[in-house]
């Protein structure tokens, strides 16, 4: 028995990447090429595998640590085994790079814009093939690339089974997405299978599966494939995991969940008012007018259960509490930190609250526990313009508060038009659990409440 130090080793240019999984635990037995810890940098996601058989003694890093080469990740206990030189100064297995965006497992990746979707989500339909030939789909899960899907398993029904000549880069894409090799028509020289066979494959499968079903389903046509560069010079930019991870989930949102958006305005001209005072006497933090839109929000929220609330199958799953998401806009994309129990906070520990998850998101440092339990979310766009939008919900959520900016507009009084300032508020609701009188009612509320705070109390 021999201790080693499983170190980063020599991976190219990569310097701080950041650690996205880690794979074992202290007591874990592992086998030579096991997997222990798994980083990430723009370009790869990086499995660093055990260089021997053993017992781990201890895991040196946690998720979100930034390493380069040279930092001890896992302490090894390496089994015995006949060897030549010493066991310690063996050189570490070569690192397994794969393309990020390659389906992981839900831990590894930047928790996305919403919460999976619960367990009872109905499940995409099972796809007939248009004609008998091609492959029929068994999915497991979504689509590949969303974060919290599993790798699909595609099979022949039919049909002779080929051995496929593959570089192992190809066979280790394959096996990521799920792929049986011996389904794929190679393209290359000597029958050899490519990358872009595997990623051929794939999307043709994809787009099967949202191909239209008689009886139901989305009668959708596929996706445009068109060559732009045929048309003009173009650069093919790669979305960062937060980007593709949060454009699969709205696009599951948006598709499965019947939005209708309420729109309102509420008079906050006193709540600018107050909201400046309590910034001029400095004695907490800045105070912006998201706090106080949370604050209204959850006593709304309390007055109209049914926007606290999940589906969950045939039923409502409603939540005696109150934890507010709110989009924050980030240079990696659009996350949705959680405040917890809103209800039982005050405006100056809610702007605290918002001011650091905001600053964690922009850095990217948010752990999932912030990212997480959400039971409404606001989008505020408030500080960038706009008159109104039209917000997607955040699934299993049933609700989303849009907010754009305050504008002082002259509004009648009843005697004189008067300057007032004036809140635009969008709310967007799943009209499968929230019928459209409801949803004026809680905007009526809402706005009551942002017009004078003290009903808050009531
Ligand atoms: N009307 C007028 N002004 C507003 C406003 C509103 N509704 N909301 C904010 N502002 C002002 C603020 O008071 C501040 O001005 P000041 O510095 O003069 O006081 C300025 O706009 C900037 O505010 P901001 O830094 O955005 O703070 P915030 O608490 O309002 O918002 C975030 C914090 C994190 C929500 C915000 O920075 C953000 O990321 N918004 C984008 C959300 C998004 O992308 N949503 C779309 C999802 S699809």
């Amino acid at each position: 028995m021999s201790t080693i130090d499983v170190k980063v080793p020599d991976i190219g240019d990569f310097k701080d990447v950041p650690v996205i999984q880690v794979q074992v635990k202290p007591g874990d037995t592992v086998k030579a090429e096991d997997p222990l810890v798994t980083l990430e940098s723009d370009k790869a996601t990086i499995d660093i595998p055990s260089p021997r058989s053993g017992t781990v003694l201890e895991v040196k890093v946690k998720v979100g640590d930034r390493v380069s080469e040279g930092r001890p990740l896992v302490a090894l206990e390496a089994a015995d085994e006949a060897v030549s030189g010493p066991r310690a100064s063996r050189p570490p297995a070569p690192p397994r790079f794969s393309p990020v965006g390659a389906a992981r497992t839900p831990e590894a990746v930047p928790v996305p814009v919403v919460a999976p979707p619960p367990a009872s989500a109905p499940r995409p339909p099972h796809l007939s093939p248009r004609v008998p030939s091609p492959p029929a789909l068994t999915p497991r899960g979504s689509v590949p690339g969303v974060a919290d899907a599993p790798p699909f398993a595609a099979r022949l029904d039919t049909g002779p089974t080929r051995t496929a000549h593959a570089s192992p880069s190809v066979r280790r894409l394959a096996r990521e997405l799920g792929v049986d090799l011996s389904l794929v028509t190679p393209s290359g020289p000597k029958g050899r299978l490519l990358k872009e066979d595997v990623e051929r494959f794939v999307r043709e499968a994809v787009t099967q599966r949202a191909a239209p079903v008689r009886g139901g389903g989305l009668e959708v046509l596929p996706w445009p494939d068109i060559d732009f560069a045929k048309y003009g010079p173009i650069e093919v930019v790669e979305r960062s995991r937060v980007q593709r991870s949060s454009a699969a989930n709205l696009a599951r949102n948006w598709v499965m969940i019947p939005h209708v958006t309420q729109f309102e305005e509420a008079d906050v001209t006193e709540l600018e008012a107050l909201r400046t005072r309590l910034n001029e006497a400095k004695q907490g933090p800045k105070v912006t007018l998201l706090a106080f839109v949370m604050k209204a929000a959850a006593a709304a929220l309390r007055r109209f259960p049914t926007f606290n609330a999940s589906l969950r199958g045939e039923d409502l799953v409603v939540k005696r509490f109150f934890h507010l998401g709110f989009a924050a806009d980030t240079p990696h994309g659009l996350v949705v930190p959680v405040v917890r129990d809103v209800d039982q906070k005050g405006v100056h520990a809610l702007a605290q609250e918002l001011a650091e998850l905001a600053q964690k998101a922009r850095e990217g440092k948010l752990t999932p526990v912030e990212l997480s339990g959400g039971t409404f979310s606001i989008s505020s766009l408030g500080g960038l313009g706009g008159t109104a939008f039209t917000p997607i919900i955040n699934a299993p959520e049933v609700a989303i508060l849009g907010v754009s900016k305050a504008v002082t507009r002259p509004v009648w009084d009843g005697r004189q038009f008067a300057p007032r300032l004036m809140l635009p508020l969008s709310l967007s609701y799943d009209h499968r659990v929230i019928d459209g009188a409801a949803a004026a009612r809680f905007t009526s509320h809402l706005r009551e409440l942002l017009e004078d705070l003290r009903r808050v109390l009531l």
